[in-house]
């Protein structure tokens, strides 16, 4: 995808770049993102509301990958940025990311978070419950600053690749049940709070989202029970955040629909639906974290030992696995990948790729056909971008790789290779 092809050499190259000069360069494992595919698909997002003439904001969902050149990245594509934590927020404080395009999620923001982003004056809060609401009811009464904040609620629907679910009651962690009454009652405290300013209502209904199904009918609910909440007591839906969860290519076997056609159907859903009840057209946002980094980033690997089972299976490591990438051994996610250096040559095996931890679990590709492999081979995986360096932990005592931005033939060095005394930072002698 995007600017990755195989060269003369019959190597992989990304953003220009041979992937073997990067790994002589910087070493394994390595992650390298061709930022010219994150910014290809941060204007694709925008322009999707564009060219329907619709007032909206896409915030880059930084879980996926936070980091400071990131939130600089997506600050320069006027982006507007999702933070769920303080340590998000710091770094996007860092970035000098402009603050009222933050927005502040979280099921338990702490008091110095809360006061963190009202000192830098955010765009937003994404309130997830009583508990939250009225910490800042009486910080901003306080401090006698206005804030705008959504109301994430959970609208009963649950949305995962092809299938979604719909409960009559959601039994979620996060927000306000539409169901139970709860979000209304949030609502009319909200809407007394003499600093608190609600612009709308916030749902995320789940992640690798390959169809558009769930996300009308999460639409369809939040337009009608505004309207009812219109007429009750006078709600105006400004702002309706739909939440992230577009889905990506990760093997063959994914099938994500383009990102316009994402966009133009949530647009068509709220525009049906708002004329329906006889709404104003709201704002609409969305959170995309994957879908904007996730098929941008690839990770190298050097080949090492393997075990051959005869008639059974050809264990091939190499010198990285869940402390970089969780995800297969977490969700059973699925991957695939080539050698590097030879990506043409003829498949002769199948593979299956184990990372180095002391734990069985710690595989990241089951059955994966390739040219007979041995030591002088890098194995490059590809979709790597979301949820693998921000999910990445010292198990064993490994430190985490490095982070390489790639554009148009050149390179840069966003996050330096964790070094063993980095690992000791932070630890005192006991004796
Ligand atoms: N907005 C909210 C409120 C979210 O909870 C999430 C993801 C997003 C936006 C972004 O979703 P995305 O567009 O990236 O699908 N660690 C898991 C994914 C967890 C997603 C959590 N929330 C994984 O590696 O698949």
């Amino acid at each position: 995808t995007g600017t990755m092809k195989i060269n003369k050499a019959n190597h992989l190259e990304i953003g220009g770049i041979d992937t073997i000069s990067l790994v002589e360069k910087y070493g394994t494992p390595l992650y390298v993102y061709d930022i010219s595919q994150v910014k290809h698909k941060a204007q694709m997002f925008k322009k999707a509301f564009q060219d329907r003439k619709i007032k909206a904001q896409v915030a880059y969902a930084s879980k996926a990958f936070s980091c400071l050149a990131i939130y600089q990245l997506m600050a320069k594509e006027e982006m507007s940025l999702d933070v769920v934590s303080g340590g998000e927020l710091f770094t996007a404080i860092q970035a000098d990311y402009p603050s009222k395009k933050i927005h502040f999620h979280g099921n338990n923001k702490s008091d110095a978070e809360i006061i963190a982003a009202l000192d830098y004056n955010i765009g937003c809060f994404v309130v997830d419950n009583f508990y939250e609401l009225e910490k800042l009811n009486q910080y901003t009464k306080q401090r006698k600053q206005n804030m705008s904040i959504l109301l994430r609620v959970t609208p009963g629907v649950e949305a995962h690749t092809h299938e979604y679910i719909t409960t009559g009651q959601t039994d979620s962690k996060f927000g306000f049940d539409l169901n139970n009454g709860q979000a209304q009652q949030a609502l009319q405290l909200a809407m007394q709070m003499p600093y608190i300013d609600v612009m709308g209502l916030h749902c995320h209904i789940g992640s690798q989202i390959f169809e558009t199904e769930g996300f009308s009918l999460a639409i369809d609910k939040l337009v009608m029970q505004s309207k009812e909440w219109h007429e009750a007591m006078g709600f105006d839906l400004r702002v309706l955040n739909v939440g992230g969860g577009f889905g990506i290519r990760y093997t063959s076997e994914d099938e994500p629909l383009p990102i316009e056609d994402y966009i133009n159907n949530l647009i068509d859903e709220v525009q049906s639906v708002t004329t329906k009840v006889q709404l104003p057209m709201p704002e609409i946002w969305i959170e995309p974290g994957r879908s904007l980094v996730g098929d941008a980033g690839i990770t190298l690997y050097q080949v090492g030992s393997q075990k051959i089972i005869p008639d059974v299976r050809n264990y091939l490591a190499i010198d990285g696995g869940m402390t970089d990438n969780i995800r297969p051994a977490l969700y059973d996610a699925k991957y695939t990948g080539v050698l590097a250096n030879r990506v043409e040559d003829a498949v002769e095996e199948t593979y299956s790729i184990a990372g180095k931890c002391c734990e069985s679990g710690d595989m990241l590709i089951w059955d994966l056909p390739l040219p007979k492999a041995d030591d002088k081979d890098v194995l490059a995986v590809f979709s790597t971008g979301a949820y693998g360096y921000a999910m990445a932990s010292n198990y064993n005592r490994i430190p985490r790789p490095p982070v390489i931005f790639v554009e148009n033939g050149k390179d840069f060095l966003a996050i330096k290779r964790e070094s063993y005394a980095d690992l000791m930072r932070l630890e005192r002698s006991l004796y």
